[in-house]
């Protein structure tokens, strides 16, 4: 039985020993997309990992659109896959699909995002980071770098996307305990580069050149990049004029912190598919009930 935080290296290799064992699985994987730099390197390293564990994967990139995930895990059902995998795009429209998959006996595994789904026997447990800790984590940096005094602007993710509805509710109850922080303006930039900079240079008009706020709160690094350029471009300095914090430590910001462009960010791993398989072709194997949430831990990186 798995605990519900993520299990010890060595029962994974046990699991896959044994999975590998029962022959080549294949697997679809219905992916979210190519946006940002986190999502590119999550499908790069799940298509490597599956090749290591000796899986079929047949890889579908719905392109943000939730349409297309239902037409692939229509498609992977109709293929009689051995197992479905889904990041899906928003948490809400799932039950059906779900619903065929069951009465075809494919068994699903949810990875990165999370779906709002009543029954829950619909999918057999979601593997992925906890995207309301991530939120507390970056709002917690923030008190303290702050001294709980703070305006910020949020740039949201994807709308109606699990990351963010959990890390705006997971940032907002960490900063819902001092008094004098607050979320003065809020906008979508749906996780890209160049939705982050048109949400900034709304923001830079909207609140005179940021007068009076001190932090940026990103729901991803690379809307915190596009805000870094908005920015930049309005004669400000990111880093010093305001606190920028994000989610995700992909490269760029790394950069950007080492620059002193950015202050801090929290790391969603990428390379995880070490993690997924195991749990998946070990199901297969011998299929058990698991907890419905195997989570992967999550740290915040500051500049220094
Ligand atoms: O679901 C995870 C989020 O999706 C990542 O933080 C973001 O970069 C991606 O678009």
């Amino acid at each position: 039985m798995y605990s519900k935080h993520l299990i010890g290296g060595a029962i994974f290799a046990a699991a896959t020993i044994l999975a590998g064992a029962a022959g080549a699985q294949t697997i679809g994987f219905s992916q979210v997309g190519s946006e940002g730099d986190w999502r590119p390197a999550f499908s790069a390293n799940m298509q490597e990992t599956a090749k290591e564990y000796g899986v079929d994967l047949k890889f579908a990139n719905a392109q943000g659109k939730q349409e297309e995930q239902l037409r692939a895990v229509r498609a992977f059902i109709a293929q009689g896959v051995n197992a479905i995998v889904i990041a899906p795009v928003v948490v809400t429209g799932w039950d059906q699909v779900l619903r065929e998959a069951k009465e075809a006996k494919i068994p699903v595994f949810l990875v990165d995002r999370d779906v709002d789904v009543a029954d829950k026997s619909l999918y057999v447990t979601r593997i992925s980071a906890d995207f309301n800790l991530e939120g507390k984590l970056a709002g917690a940096w923030l008190a303290a770098a702050s001294k709980g005094t703070c305006k910020v602007v949020e740039l949201q993710g994807t709308v109606g996307s699990a990351p963010a509805i959990e890390r705006k509710k997971g940032f907002e109850a960490v900063i819902g305990d001092f008094p004098a922080m607050e979320i003065v303006a809020t906008q979508s930039g749906d996780f890209t580069t160049e939705g982050g900079k048109k949400v900034m240079e709304a923001f830079i008009k909207s609140t005179n050149n940021l007068d009076g706020v001190c932090a940026s709160f990103a729901h991803n690094d690379n809307m915190q990049l596009g805000a870094i350029q908005a920015m930049k471009e309005a004669g400000l300095t990111p880093g010093k004029d305001v606190l920028m914090v994000s989610v995700d430590y992909v490269p760029a910001i790394k950069e950007a912190l080492a620059a002193g462009a950015a202050n801090a960010s929290v790391e969603l791993r990428s390379a995880v598919g070490g993690f997924i398989y195991p749990v998946i072709l070990d199901y297969l194997k011998s299929p058990t009930e698991l907890p419905k949430w195997i989570v992967i831990p999550s740290d915040l990186h500051t500049a220094n």
